[in-house]
């Protein structure tokens, strides 16, 4: 299964950002314990801090991977036009967020992407990822 996972603006900075809320460590820390959790995915990262970029990047996959787990950041918040990419491509998407956006300030409350995504997992800090790759693994074809 190929699998894209997107995180967006502020997301580079994980391990130096905020690390009471976002812990302290980097994506590309967490990213080798991942794939090695999930041996038969193809996983894929790619982050950008750009609006635009993160909708070519959808609009580039989002007709071909199987899957895909996106942390939009305050773009989850904020952008209608990534909500609009989401509406618009086949491959389904699962929503994440390391931290638990419900118990944050209002304005985090209300998720734009969501309606168009499968669902949405937020809380769990780096784990969430992981969390989400296993509703992909769910439905992976099994042997019998
Ligand atoms: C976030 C939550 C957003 O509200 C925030 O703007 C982020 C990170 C999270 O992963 O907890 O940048 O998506």
């Amino acid at each position: 299964m190929q699998i894209l996972i997107i995180n967006g603006p502020n997301l580079n900075l994980l391990g130096r950002r905020e690390p009471g809320i976002y812990g302290t460590r980097s994506f590309e820390e967490y990213l080798p314990e991942l794939r090695a959790a999930f041996p038969d995915f193809t996983l894929e990262y790619f982050q950008s801090n750009h609006e635009g970029e993160l909708i070519d990047k959808l609009h580039e996959v989002g007709f071909t991977y199987h899957g895909i787990v996106l942390n939009a950041g305050a773009y989850t918040h904020t952008s209608l036009a990534l909500a609009d990419a989401l509406a618009a491509i086949n491959s389904p998407v699962v929503e994440v967020h390391l931290s638990n956006v419900a118990a944050r300030e209002e304005i985090r409350h209300k998720s734009l992407i969501g309606k168009n995504c499968i669902g949405s997992i937020s809380g769990f800090k780096l784990d969430s990822y992981r969390l989400a790759l296993h509703y992909f693994e769910g439905l992976r074809p099994k042997r019998v």
